[in-house]
């Protein structure tokens, strides 16, 4: 039997190059070994109230951008995330037993109640419990997220096991990090720190234009010339050389590497060569995402194949679940 494994994006907005090399690209190359289902988790972004409209459009958008990446629907299962109504039935199953003092010493939750006070609701509280249904729903094994989701995932564990020892049984097996990349890359963004964010204001979207690529990368932070060789990189050149690491050839990192041992680069230029290799790797994606968009048929034919398959799988978990707790037919 082939391992499970189970993940998702939120659907608030375009994909960015962090996404796609941190994540998408990971799945693509995980669904030809596992049993993978991959969803847009549409409901998890209701915790920021985005408008009907919005929500509509980058579900549409995450979906386009899951094709264009390479992800198959005859080799995965690609679908939505309320298209799946057994997950909110496990969600609110396993939100019995999530307490509340575990929900809010959770990080993602304290984050989002300093960034949104005045939008403190039972979802954001709940958010844990809601990934954990997603993983949970297909008897996941594994799980391939970025460090920023450990935390949901060790509650997963913690969830999965509990529900287990409760109502003696072994339904849920635990759900491991997983990441075929190694080491893990880290996509910075433009701006000189951190990592590439969409709420950040450093990211570059696949769907952006050359362009687009070739402005937002000549503004984006650097340094002066080393003055002395083997001097430390300061943190944005660090980041210049982490995005170049992630695009260009070794030839073309190795050729920027000697400049800097040298004290010769100039980073206009090596942010030229950046910009145009981060084109070619985006441009086709590019034109595959516009084409997906403007298929409809297309799309939901693949969101309506990915729903009844995930549907299957996760009809018989939920039952066995209920079970479990006690309800049964009378
Ligand atoms: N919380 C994840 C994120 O913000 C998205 C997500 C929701 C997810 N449900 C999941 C990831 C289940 C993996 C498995 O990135």
């Amino acid at each position: 039997m082939k391992q499970i494994v189970v993940s998702g994006i939120r659907s608030t907005g375009r994909l960015h190059l962090g996404n796609y090399l941190g994540a998408l690209r990971n799945f693509v190359q995980m669904q030809r070994e596992y049993n993978c289902f991959f969803f847009i988790a549409d409901l998890h972004s209701l915790t920021t109230h985005p408008t009907a409209a919005d929500l509509h459009g980058s579900v549409r958008a995450v979906m386009a951008e899951y094709l264009a990446a390479g992800l198959d629907p005859k080799q995965c299962t690609l679908y939505v995330q309320s298209d799946v109504p057994e997950t909110t039935e496990l969600y609110l199953l396993l939100n019995m037993n999530a307490y509340l003092g575990e929900l809010q010493r959770c990080t993602s939750f304290k984050d989002k109640i300093r960034k949104q006070p005045n939008n403190i609701n039972a979802g954001l509280l709940t958010y844990p419990t809601l990934m954990a249904a997603d993983i949970l729903i297909h008897r996941a094994n594994l799980v391939p997220v970025g460090k920023d989701q450990e935390q949901h995932l060790e509650m997963t564990r913690t969830f999965g096991l509990r529900f287990n020892r409760m109502y003696g049984t072994e339904l849920f097996p635990e759900p491991q990090a997983y990441n075929p990349q190694s080491p893990l890359v880290k996509i910075p963004g433009l701006d000189g720190t951190g990592k590439m964010g969409k709420s950040e204001g450093n990211a570059l979207y696949l769907s952006d234009s050359p362009e687009d690529i070739r402005k937002k990368v000549m503004r984006a932070v650097s340094d002066n010339t080393p003055k002395a060789p083997n001097e430390p990189k300061s943190e944005p050149v660090q980041n210049l050389f982490a995005l170049l690491r992630a695009v260009s050839s070794s030839d073309t990192v190795e050729f920027f590497e000697d400049q800097y041992q040298a004290c010769t680069i100039r980073y206009g230029d090596m942010k030229k060569q950046l910009a145009e290799d981060i084109i070619a790797l985006t441009t086709p994606l590019r034109e595959k995402i516009e084409m997906y968009l403007a298929d409809d048929r297309l799309l939901s034919d693949v969101a309506a194949m990915g729903a009844e398959a995930a549907r299957k799988s996760a009809k018989e978990t939920l039952r066995l679940a209920k079970e479990a707790m006690g309800i049964r037919k009378l």
